[in-house]
């Protein structure tokens, strides 16, 4: 299974492929990840892209998950934007990144418009959650602009480098 395509005014979403595993490995190469997540320590080791991206393929073959590579009509590569669902239950749960360089210029906004959209039109899913940790403000405007909406703080929801942490959890339900 692979993620369809997205287009959007400034953005192509497409599938993470392993050949982008040197873009990946750059732009994780930088202190600016791991405090705002569990998956990209610091400093990032030689190899974890590639092993990053295979995991996603698994997950994709699965059926747990939809990844993106998010990348310029040009092809340069960004970031990546996922979306995580159980098929017992019609909740997806979004996850995204953007290099540093990039930062603050909406375009992780406008990739987890158009991943809600495809979550909740092609995939008929009922809600969509994230969640972040409390000092992300960046990702919790990021939702907030999305259209989602702060739901709870859940304490102790998440082990981070061995301790219990709280994550701030967002949601929308399907438009009617
Ligand atoms: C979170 C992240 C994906 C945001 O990407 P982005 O493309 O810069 O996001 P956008 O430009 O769409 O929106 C960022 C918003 O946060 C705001 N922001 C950024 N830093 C902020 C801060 N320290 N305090 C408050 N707001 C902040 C920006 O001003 C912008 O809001 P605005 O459009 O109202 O001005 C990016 O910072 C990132 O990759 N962080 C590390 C990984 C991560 O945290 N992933 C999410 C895990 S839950």
């Amino acid at each position: 299974m692979s993620s369809p395509l997205l287009a959007t005014a400034r953005l192509v979403l497409r599938s993470l492929r392993e050949e982008d595993a040197p873009a990946v490995q750059r732009l994780l190469s930088t202190p600016h990840f791991a405090p705002h997540t569990v998956s990209f320590p610091y400093p990032y080791p030689p190899g974890a892209a590639l092993a990053w991206i295979r995991q996603k393929h698994s997950r994709e073959e699965a059926g747990l998950e939809h990844q993106w590579a998010i990348t310029r009509p040009n092809g340069e590569f960004m970031g990546s934007i996922g979306i995580a669902t159980r098929p017992e239950t019609s909740t997806g749960h979004i996850g995204y990144w953007i290099g540093h360089d990039h930062w603050n210029r909406g375009y992780a906004t406008e990739a987890a418009r158009a991943v809600m959209e495809y979550g909740f039109g092609a995939l008929g899913l009922a809600r969509i959650e994230a969640m972040c940790f409390p000092g992300n403000p960046a990702s919790a405007r990021v939702l907030e602009k999305a259209g989602l909406v702060f739901e709870e703080r859940r304490e102790a929801h998440i082990i981070k480098d061995g301790q219990p942490r709280d994550v701030l959890v967002y949601s929308l339900s399907r438009p009617s």
